[in-house]
């Protein structure tokens, strides 16, 4: 029987795929039992949707942007329509698709998110059975070699966090996802929970191995019910199936993992205060030391990584540290799951290897901009993230070519705005945002956000313009150094990175002559 695929996916859902597949189950095919419908996830090529997809034996048939009204024509004498305005031909040979590097990825879209024999049949649990047959430290010393890195944002070796809760001496030891995806133009870890829940199961279950847990829970926003709904029924599915429970796979490994929902507070997502809000606090920053991975969860060591880095870890040791290790450049290994946003022509996950320049990927994947004027900045790393101008666009995406230009790759979102952006608007945002999601524990980001707010509006309004830069500067080394945690700590960034690369934005007779201030880093 023809199946035909309609993404059941938060994305797809928003611009009719739900209202696409009912009106799929009236169509004569399906009706008369020449077809049937298959709720994937997404694919992750957002432009695209909904994207209806059709089996072929020549492969995927895929229809772009199909309305209710579609419908009706998709099929001619009982087989997809290839002629259709809308027909897009083999999904996996658009150059869209063929020119990523999918390994985190690869399933997304591809499969019925919670059939375990689909995600068996591309590749699904074959890390978790070879980590079955090593001992831990073997499981751990393979993450290492890997070089994989946190995929959260802080990037973060993680076999170093895995090897310090392994060899903590405690009864009892957590792993924690932090699935609080809190970055503006982040999605990979919602699209990857909704489209393929089973290997993020599959890749916490493997840290649980290595470290000697037993006990997991995932921290999800509450903005996210569509894939909290997905992922509680694949944790049913896994259970049932003896991958979690008292004897994973059949071995004497037990663990289970609970599904908690988050309150929709930015600082969650830093990994203290989510540690705190999972306790059933407030969510405020603890300081470190303690480490997590030694005093985390309930005073247990915990491992705690995002959503991408667990799934990542299911690759590794599918495939081998050395193979994985191979993908990417220098200490930027494997690949990044970036996610273009903004005013963007074609937005969506890119998956490939670091190494990629940011320009390539506008230009290839994005397709330059929506809106059809000339990109002028893109942001990279969220809110925290700095503001690339076009000079900057040739730099390589690894962590280590973006710290060098003062950036920051973050969960790998990429929000591109074209000329008609005010620049000192975003700058106000930046302090204006830190200032709203403070936990309000330390100083320099509770005061200095809302004062850095009134100080760019002073900027704004040229009063006395060359004090309030001088102020703005200081401000901002003093939230860098002073902050207890990152988000005080960084929201420098994108203000510097606007005073740097788009001062006449700030300060818009900076060009003209009557005021001139120096323009520091
Ligand atoms: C303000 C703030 C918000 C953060 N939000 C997230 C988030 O939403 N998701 C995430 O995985 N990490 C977030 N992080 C990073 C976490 O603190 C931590 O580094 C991460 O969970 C570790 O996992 P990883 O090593 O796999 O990246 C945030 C950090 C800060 C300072
Ligand atoms: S920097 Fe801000 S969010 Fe972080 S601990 Fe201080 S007040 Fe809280």
């Amino acid at each position: 029987m023809t199946r035909i695929f309609v993404p059941n996916d938060t994305g797809a859902r928003s611009v009719g795929a739900d209202e696409v597949a009912a009106a799929l189950m009236n169509a004569q095919v399906v009706q008369s039992g020449l077809a049937t419908i298959v709720r994937n996830g997404s694919r992750g090529a957002y432009w695209l949707e909904p994207l209806v997809e059709i089996d072929t034996p020549s492969g995927r048939i895929g229809f772009a942007n199909v309305t209710v009204d579609d419908v009706a024509g998709l099929f001619a004498d009982g087989l997809p329509d290839q002629t259709h305005a809308k027909c897009l031909g083999v999904v996996d040979a658009l150059p869209w698709f063929a020119g990523q590097t999918r390994l985190t990825f690869a399933r997304v879209g591809r499969i019925d998110p919670l059939s375990l024999s689909d995600y068996r049949a591309l590749g699904g649990f074959a890390g978790l059975e070879r980590g079955c047959t090593m001992d831990a430290k073997a499981i751990v010393d393979e993450v290492t070699v890997s070089g994989l890195r946190g995929r959260g944002g802080a990037a973060f070796p993680a076999g170093i966090k895995w090897n310090t809760v392994r060899n903590a001496n405690a009864p009892q030891k957590y792993i924690v996802c932090n699935a609080d995806e809190g970055d503006s133009g982040t999605f990979a870890d919602r699209l990857l929970m909704e489209a393929d829940p089973f290997q993020l199961i599959e890749g916490m279950t493997i840290a649980a191995l290595a470290v000697g847990a037993t006990r997991g829970f995932v921290y999800l926003r509450s903005e996210y019910p569509h894939a909290a709904q997905i992922f509680g029924r694949a944790l049913t599915i896994a259970r049932e199936a003896g991958v979690l429970g008292p004897s994973v796979l059949g071995t004497a490994h037990t663990f289970d993992i609970t599904l908690r929902m988050g309150g929709g507070a930015y600082i969650c997502g830093e990994e203290t205060a989510l540690l705190e809000s999972l306790e059933g606090k407030r969510g405020t920053v603890r300081p470190k030391p303690p480490l997590p991975a030694l005093t985390g969860l309930f005073g247990c060591p915990t491992v705690i990584n995002n959503v991408l880095t667990f799934a990542a870890a299911t690759d590794v040791l599918a495939r081998g540290a050395h193979a994985y290790a191979g993908l990417g450049v220098d200490r930027s290994t494997g690949t990044m799951p970036f996610q273009l946003g903004g005013n963007m022509q074609r937005g969506g996950v890119v998956e490939l290897g670091f190494g990629v320049t940011l320009r390539d990927l506008l230009e290839r994947f994005g397709g330059g901009s929506y809106s059809g004027r000339p990109l002028r900045a893109i942001q990279v790393g969220g809110p925290l993230g700095a503001y690339l101008p076009a000079s900057q666009w040739d730099t390589p995406l690894t962590y280590e070519h973006f710290a060098a230009i003062g950036a920051m790759l973050g969960h790998g979102g990429i929000v591109a705005f074209d000329d008609t952006v005010d620049m000192a608007a975003q700058a106000e945002f930046a302090m204006a945002f830190c200032a709203h999601e403070s936990c309000g524990k330390c100083t320099p980001c509770r005061i200095g956000s809302t004062r850095g707010v009134e100080v760019i509006q002073r900027l704004r309004r040229r009063e006395n313009p060359r004090l309030q830069w001088q102020v703005l500067e200081e401000l901002c080394e003093t939230m860098e150094f002073g902050s207890l945690c990152a988000l005080g700590g960084l929201t420098p960034m994108p203000v510097r990175s606007v005073m740097k690369h788009f001062s006449a934005d700030l300060l818009p007779s900076a060009g003209g002559g009557s005021v001139t201030v120096e323009v520091g880093r």
